[in-house]
């Protein structure tokens, strides 16, 4: 870029520090990529001003337009293809000082003249593209880069932590030896936590949930891979171990700290857990009365309670042994 704009630049780099520092918020609490995208192109578009700000992102074989500010703009652009394209293919960024002499430039206004385009790149795949056009000729360069390829990171950390295969739910299902020992046998389960759930005391113990006073429930936490085991699957395999028209009671064992419940850290959990239920509601003559919430709290139990079944393989446990059998095999 021309040096003799070093105002310019120097009031353009104080932008995009504030830039950096408003989409680090939006970061903190994402609601999904859609929104998240549209928000940092609004910010984008309003502190720096140029003609046209967006992303792309990456479905099969070409880009799709997404969340951006500025004239319409072409919709789907081929891998390889534009200054999009190719920035995708070659997994860095491009800026072109001057869009008429870039071969290929897919013109979506004609008052474009130069651009930039950093891709954004999570686990060597590019999952999309930011694209900037400006309308004067040789508008950008080390600065915007730098800004830029800084906040691809940054909505790359959100899209990676929304696009995790591990996924995480409480499950209550009686006794929690049992409930633990079954539940660590399936595949795609990576570990397994006994504990206390959805109660209203700080660190309870279980000589204290035993009074059945705390409002805690006996409760497995259950940290997955989803590539292996989707929460739909792991659910199917939690019920097999229940009888989810009994209320406050399962096998032996009877008290609220006995109830079962599904209880969920992501709110789109909540479909599949929904979904679920009404599947298996329709296999029972009586209500299903498991208790479906977010999780509100959860307290590791204590050591002796952890792997109760591997430690002590004569134990209780009300979950019959054909069921841990089929656990195994699954
Ligand atoms: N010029 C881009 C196409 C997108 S528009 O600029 C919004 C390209 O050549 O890939």
């Amino acid at each position: 870029m021309n040096p003799k704009n070093k105002a310019i630049m120097q009031e353009r780099q104080e932008k995009y520090q504030l830039v950096l520092q408003q989409a680090n918020e939006f970061a903190k609490a994402p609601a999904d990529m859609v929104s998240l995208l549209a928000n940092t192109c609004a910010l984008l578009h309003e502190s720096l001003g140029f003609w046209w700000t967006g992303f792309y992102r990456v479905a099969g074989e070409q880009l799709v337009l997404s969340a951006f500010q500025g004239p319409v703009a072409c919709t789907n652009i081929p891998y390889g293809k534009g200054v999009c394209g190719t920035a995708w293919k070659e997994a860095q960024t491009i800026i072109v000082p001057d869009v008429e002499k870039f071969a290929g430039h897919i013109a979506c206004s004609t008052f474009s003249r130069s651009e930039i385009v950093v891709p954004m790149i999570a686990d060597g795949r590019v999952w999309g593209v930011l694209d900037i056009d400006s309308r004067e000729v040789d508008n950008f360069g080390d600065c915007d880069r730098l800004h830029l390829e800084r906040l691809a990171e940054m909505l790359t950390n959100t899209y990676k932590s929304l696009h995790s295969p591990i996924g995480e739910i409480y499950l209550a299902g009686g006794c929690f030896w049992g409930t633990q020992h079954y539940l660590s046998l399936l595949r795609g389960v990576v570990k397994t936590e006994t504990g206390y759930a959805n109660g209203k005391t700080k660190n309870p113990t279980y000589e204290e949930v035993y009074t059945d006073t705390t409002g805690y429930a006996e409760t497995v936490y259950v940290r997955y891979d989803s590539t292996e085991i989707s929460l739909a699957e792991l659910l199917e395999m939690y019920f097999k171990t229940i009888d989810p028209t009994q209320l406050n009671r399962q096998g032996g064992d009877s008290g609220t700290r006995y109830r079962t419940g599904i209880y969920f850290t992501s709110p789109d959990d909540y479909a599949v857990i929904r979904q679920t239920i009404e599947r298996i509601a329709s296999r029972y003559d009586k209500p299903i009365v498991v208790e479906v919430k977010p999780l509100t709290s959860f307290y590791p139990a204590e050591d002796y309670h952890q792997c109760y079944l591997d430690k002590h393989p004569d134990g209780y446990c009300h979950i019959p042994l054909d069921l841990m059998a089929k656990a195994k095999k699954f």
